[in-house]
């Protein structure tokens, strides 16, 4: 559902993998469900730090970082995410400030304040 900034379905968005967690094949068993977790709300996502699954990072400034440059490419990367260039998206500095006051914005005061 739009307002709540997510697809309500699992990807593989390119996060190295660090632990053995297999991400919705665990449920699934189902290999190509490997690395594919469920994509959170973007509601607040300034104030609920730390990000991802696993808590791996703890600024949004490296969660843009990690969609700038660090994609893993493999089989079940997210096909939209598999467009990008081997070496990322290379967003300019100016870029990345934009994207990560545009993820403040999704912020609600009356929400957090009620
Ligand atoms: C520049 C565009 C994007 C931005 C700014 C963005 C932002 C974020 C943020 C802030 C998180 C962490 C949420 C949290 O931990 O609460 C996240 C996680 C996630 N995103 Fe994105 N995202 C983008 C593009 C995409 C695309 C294209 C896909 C795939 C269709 C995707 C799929 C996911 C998934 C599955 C997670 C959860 C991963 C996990 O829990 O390990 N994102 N994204």
């Amino acid at each position: 559902m739009a307002r709540f900034f997510t697809d309500n379905r699992f990807h593989d968005n390119g996060l190295a993998q660090i632990a053995a967690d297999r991400g919705l094949a665990e449920v699934t068993r189902n290999p190509l469900d490997a690395n594919k977790f469920s994509t959170p709300s973007l509601r607040n996502i300034a104030l609920t730090a730390p990000y991802m699954h696993d808590g791996r990072f703890q600024t949004l400034e490296e969660v843009v970082e990690h969609y700038s440059s660090a994609i893993t490419s493999r089989a079940t990367l997210d096909p939209n995410l598999a467009k990008h260039p081997t070496a990322g998206l290379q967003l300019s500095a100016q870029d990345k400030t934009a994207l990560v006051d545009f993820l403040k914005t999704l912020s609600d005061p009356q929400y957090i304040q009620n």
